[in-house]
């Protein structure tokens, strides 16, 4: 079983938690991307649900998928967000932000009642930070200033892209992927990093998560 079929249960499983006349978060990333294509199947079979997406890749999916969206200002409240992640730990922490829709992804998580993380088993680790760097968005404006900042909250960041072509978020901002030797305090580093001029938000979510769906070579197993 290859990484692409446990991503594919993971995602496949968590949409099952999906019933009619459900306001639903659509996440964003190659695992979230299964869920969108069966809840695109789901939708032509007559489930009723409006999807909110997190990003504008997921938004093109679920249009092309003929998933009804909208958006927080229209539906407030998410019963059920479906997204993915980059790291996991035992107490259901995340990493977030490899797909560059950290915000969006933060922004409708706080508006999620509920809220499934669907991975294949290389995502789950011990300590966060220690698998993945921390994806932190920045405005553009003084963002080597910014960065030197970070700095003295990480071992060291890079600017994802590079200097000549730098990654453009959805939100028109950069991102700094920042290198720990482990992230043990993850709610205080959220926090820190937040408090810096420039850091829009960090790929850091503390007690967010209700399930992590993770897919693995024996099926699906889960953590909550
Ligand atoms: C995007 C994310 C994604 O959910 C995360 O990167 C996981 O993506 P994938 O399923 O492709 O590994 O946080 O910002």
């Amino acid at each position: 079983m290859n990484t692409e079929y446990r991503k594919k249960i993971a995602a496949e499983k968590a949409t099952e938690e999906v019933r009619n006349g459900m306001v639903v978060g659509l996440g964003t990333g190659s695992t979230v991307y299964y869920a969108l294509l069966k809840l695109g199947a789901m939708v032509r079979n007559g489930l009723n649900i409006v999807g909110i997406p997190t990003s504008d890749g997921t938004e093109k999916i679920a249009a092309e998928q003929n998933i009804p969206l909208s958006t927080l200002a229209v539906h407030p409240t998410i019963e059920l967000t479906i997204d993915g992640a980059d790291e996991v730990d035992a107490h259901l922490n995340l990493i977030k932000g490899g797909g560059a829709a950290l915000v969006r992804e933060k922004i409708i998580a706080n508006a999620s009642k509920r809220i499934l993380i669907v991975v294949d088993e290389s995502k789950v680790s011990h300590v966060l930070g220690t698998s993945f760097a921390l994806p932190v968005e920045i405005v553009r404006f003084g963002w080597e200033a910014t960065q030197r900042e970070v700095n003295k909250v990480c071992e060291k960041s890079d600017l994802r892209g590079g200097i000549e072509d730098p990654l453009i978020t959805d939100n028109g901002n950069y991102i700094l992927d920042c290198h720990f030797d482990g992230i043990p305090e993850p709610k205080k580093v959220e926090l820190q990093l937040n408090n810096i001029p420039g850091v829009v938000e960090n790929g850091i979510f503390v007690d967010r998560a209700d399930k992590v769906i993770i897919g693995t070579p024996s099926g699906i197993k889960y953590m909550e």
